[in-house]
């Protein structure tokens, strides 16, 4: 298992260049079930998810074929149209085929996601969603079983609460149902847009990806296309942290600034400089103590919780007390316990942590607990006094091209040990 051995106390300076979300990738590479047809998506990040729903996609008989960032899906048999629990179980996300495979092919089934480590991630509103789109469901065995031998036919799906997955497997649904699909409260993130744009292209008529309501006409098939996936968010944002922390100077490159106003708000309030540089690169610059900020999580526009533990890790630095309040996951504080090895200053409350800017974090040996608890124990790594060892990184390899070596060509003592 690797490690990162850190070595705390310098300015992030330079420019960093993003990669391709892998938020986004991951329903894209769903998408490209839906047709027999090839579908190539370029910057798609080399992420260890990434590999894992490739895999998927080979197991239900998709062909794919990658070259760099480029990666091209044929999807002609689906002889194997099922998710097992091998995979699941590293990667939740892998319920995004169920939609798809059910409107392709009749039928799906998707072992049940169970718990982890920043919560429950029940399926079940993915579930709803599907049978009003005319769905079968069964569950036993651990597995979801959805069928539609006569094909799915367009509905009324109301979300009783956003989200992201459920928005986008019921969109992959729905473009091959009979007839119109209404999805109300749909999930506005970034990343639904640009799976509504892929289909598109692919044929698929949608209006309204990028708000509350998705109006969906359904189409007999749809063909082969090519699409460049969206910049990483969550990666440019853990990277304007890891520069307003480090009292660096960091051009952020190749993203999207419009979709980091919330956190580009509240680094300003903190005393950061953030600034647009270019129309795809954000700025950030810090000198002096940073200032206590509340921060609530919430969906899109509201602040990601896939950048609260990041955030969490620069409070620990500010003057002042912080309020953290976490609305999406009821676990996403595994963070707080490592970070106070570290001399963290930090009280969780239910939904809701507190903290203490302490000035100073010492180096210590963390262990990274999920994807974005991990990218936060490395900014920490990056400012503590001293050696900072975070151990089990394959978390962080789930979500982060690299990051050692990202964060290495702009000043970060950090090395990856094997
Ligand atoms: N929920 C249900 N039932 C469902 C689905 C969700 O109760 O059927 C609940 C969840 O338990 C959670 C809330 O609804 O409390 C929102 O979850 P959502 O479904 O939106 O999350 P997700 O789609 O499983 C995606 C991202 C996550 C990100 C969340 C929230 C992907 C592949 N994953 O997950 O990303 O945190 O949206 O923005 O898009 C990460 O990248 O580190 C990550 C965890």
């Amino acid at each position: 298992m690797d490690r990162f051995r850190i070595h705390g106390g310098r300015p992030l300076q330079g420019e960093i260049a993003v990669s391709g979300a892998k938020n986004s990738a991951l329903p894209a590479l769903a998408a490209c079930l839906l047709t027999g047809e090839p579908v190539t998506l370029s910057r798609i990040p080399p992420v260890r998810d990434i590999r894992t729903m490739l895999q998927l996609l080979e197991h239900t008989g998709a062909r794919v074929d990658v070259d760099g960032q480029l990666v091209t899906v044929r999807a002609q048999a689906l002889d194997r149209p099922e998710a097992p629990y091998e995979v699941v179980k590293t990667m939740r996300a892998s319920s995004l085929v169920l939609g798809p495979l059910v409107a392709r092919t009749g039928k799906a089934r998707v072992s049940m996601p169970g718990g982890c480590a920043i919560g429950a991630r029940p399926i079940n509103l993915h579930v709803l969603a599907l049978e009003q789109l005319g769905a079968e469901i069964r569950q036993s065995h651990g597995y979801v079983e959805a069928l539609a031998p006569e094909g799915l036919k367009g509905g009324l799906v109301q979300f009783d609460r956003i989200t992201v997955t459920g928005t986008e497997d019921v969109l992959m649904a729905a473009v091959l149902a009979r007839g119109e699909t209404v999805i109300g409260n749909a999930a506005r993130e970034p990343e639904v847009q640009d799976l509504a744009e892929l289909l598109n292209k692919m044929g698929a008529r949608i209006e309204g990806a990028g708000t509350s309501t998705i109006r969906v006409q359904g189409v007999g098939e749809l063909h082969g296309a090519q699409h460049t996936i969206i910049a990483d968010r969550i990666e440019a944002g853990t990277f304007l942290i890891a520069g307003a922390m480090t009292r660096g100077d960091l051009v952020i490159a190749d993203c999207v600034p419009g979709h980091l106003d919330a956190l580009a708000v509240k680094l300003r309030q903190a005393g950061a400089e953030v600034t647009e540089v270019r129309g795809d690169a954000l700025g950030v610059r810090a000198s002096g103590k940073l200032q206590a900020t509340d921060i609530t999580t919430e969906e899109f526009p509201g602040f990601a919780t896939d950048l609260q533990a990041q955030y969490m890790a620069m409070l620990t630095l500010a003057e002042g007390i912080s309020f953290v309040t976490e609305t999406i996951f009821e676990n996403r504080f595994m963070h707080a316990q490592e970070l106070a090895r570290m001399g963290a200053n930090i009280r969780v409350e239910g939904r809701r942590a507190i903290v203490a800017g302490a000035g100073e974090l010492t180096g210590a040996q963390v262990i990274a607990s999920d994807l974005r608890a991990s990218a936060s124990l490395v900014l920490a790594g990056l400012v503590a006094r001293g050696e900072t060892v975070v151990d089990r990184v394959y978390h962080i390899d789930r979500g982060y091209e690299r990051i050692e070596e990202k964060l290495a060509r702009v000043g970060a003592r950090i090395e990856r040990e094997s």
